[in-house]
């Protein structure tokens, strides 16, 4: 077991790739905090991961809210006196182009499909890993790990995910830098495609065109994410902080 004994939180729990690692962790042996707004996903992964033998809480909060995010780090250290793993994986999508001009009709991405993102995924990133550092600090023990994305290298239709993610990885080598004096590591995943909820509504005919383009001709199963993810939160990854872990199906090679 790789993470035996570990207190793990993880945002956005309640459904694909945070739910994925939920039960990886929990079959390594660490005690999850499901932290997500979704209440009935959340729920759901708790039951998931009791009924495979672990053990859950449910923190039911929006990554964006300062009071939110202190109740995800507070239920971790007053129900199981530390935090050992925090997992950014809250995310959300709001897709347009950034100015279209057709047939003299202007359309804009708006501010607030903008503010939507960049918040929830680069402040909320921002904002839970500040609050999970003061105890991981004290204890002198942290292994964060964060989301970005393939997107962070420019996608057509997503402007706002694009910076949002680009910021993580800049978010991650910095933190890394200003926690590694405490024993605590920083990393970032990039997942390419993934099957989960996020995906589900991309067309067939786009989906496929993606599946084209990634080398090993498939998008990923959640579980392949998790697994990254255990692998940087465990010891395993002791000598990597500040990195950026592509897990892409090699899409991005070459690019
Ligand atoms: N699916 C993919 O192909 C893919 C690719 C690259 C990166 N990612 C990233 O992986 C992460 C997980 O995505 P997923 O595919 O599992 O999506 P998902 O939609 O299945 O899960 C995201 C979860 O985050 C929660 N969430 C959203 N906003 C929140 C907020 N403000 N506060 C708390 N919880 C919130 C949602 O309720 C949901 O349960 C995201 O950061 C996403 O950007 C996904």
């Amino acid at each position: 077991m790789k993470l035996k004994d570990k207190i793990a939180l993880i945002t956005g729990g309640g459904s694909g790739i945070g739910r994925a690692t939920a039960l990886r962790f929990a079959q390594e042996g660490a005690r999850v905090v499901v932290s997500d707004m979704d209440e009935a996903g959340a729920n759901e992964t708790a039951k998931l991961v009791k009924d495979a033998g672990g053990t859950a809480l449910v923190v039911i909060g929006n990554v964006v809210n300062r009071i939110d995010a202190q109740k995800m780090v507070d239920a971790a250290t007053s129900n199981f006196g530390r935090l050992d793993i925090l997992i950014n994986n809250a995310g959300i999508t709001r897709d347009a182009l950034t100015t279209r001009v057709k047939d003299d009709q202007v359309s804009m991405m708006s501010d607030e499909q903008w503010d939507a993102v960049l918040n929830v995924n680069l402040k909320g990133t921002w904002l839970v890993s500040q609050l999970a550092a003061v105890p991981m600090i004290k204890q002198k023990f942290g292994r964060v790990v964060s989301t970005a994305s393939v997107g962070a290298l420019g996608n057509i239709g997503q402007a706002n995910y694009a910076a949002s993610k680009a910021g993580v990885i800049g978010l991650t080598k910095t933190f890394a830098l200003e926690w590694a004096r405490y024993n605590i590591r920083v990393n970032c995943i990039a997942p390419g495609g993934v099957e989960t909820r996020m995906t589900a509504a991309i067309p067939d005919n786009i989906k496929a065109t993606l599946v084209e383009r990634i080398p090993l001709k498939r998008m990923a199963n959640p579980d392949e994410i998790a697994a990254v993810h255990a692998f940087l939160a465990s010891d395993d990854a002791s000598y990597i902080t500040g990195q950026v872990i592509w897990v892409d199906g090699g899409l991005t090679v070459g690019a």
